[in-house]
């Protein structure tokens, strides 16, 4: 039997660097704009690129459901659509319709986008994730690569 294990930090708020504590208060920041009425659950994104800019999402809904658009996706997508900086980080969290904090696991199609991105080229560097949980601490991982193994990308297509 063969097994994976993937490594990651799980930090309380104020044992973040400034750098990652920054970027997560930019996603809570912008998580109060997420437009959820009809799940409730408010997501909030920030993604920062290597030369420091910081661009932000949140979840877009749409009564055709379908039609939305996760926190992650808005924010990856906004930001490549401006510039072939290779992306850092993303950071993320995420409320339930109690209002309560609740895990911001990104979901696999957000995955399979930061996974695009981060076999880009022009992405010499890793893409970081922060992910803060139900309990306001945080999953550091150090590489988006960990979250999909098995990847369908673009080599698998010949
Ligand atoms: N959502 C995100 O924004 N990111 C995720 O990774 C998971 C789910 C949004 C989509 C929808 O607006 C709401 O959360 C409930 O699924």
């Amino acid at each position: 039997m063969k097994s994976l294990a993937i490594e990651y930090q799980l930090l309380d708020y104020e044992k973040l660097s400034k750098a990652d504590a920054d970027l997560a208060s930019s996603a809570i920041q912008a998580m109060e704009m997420a437009y959820a009425p009809y799940s409730n659950f408010k997501v909030g994104s920030a993604v920062i690129l290597a030369n420091g800019e910081v661009v932000l999402g949140n979840n877009q809904e749409n009564a055709a459901y379908p039609s939305g658009l996760c926190a992650e996706r808005v924010a990856l997508f906004s930001a490549k659509s401006k510039s072939n900086e290779p992306i850092s980080c993303i950071a993320i969290v995420a409320e339930n319709a109690k209002g309560a904090l609740a895990d911001a696991f990104a979901c696999g199609n957000c995955r399979q986008v930061m996974l695009e991105y981060a076999s880009q080229e022009v992405q010499k560097i890793p893409i970081r994730v922060i992910m803060r949980n139900h309990e306001g601490r945080f999953l550091v991982l150090d590489d988006v690569r960990k979250l999909l193994p098995f990847t369908f990308n673009s080599k698998t297509l010949g």
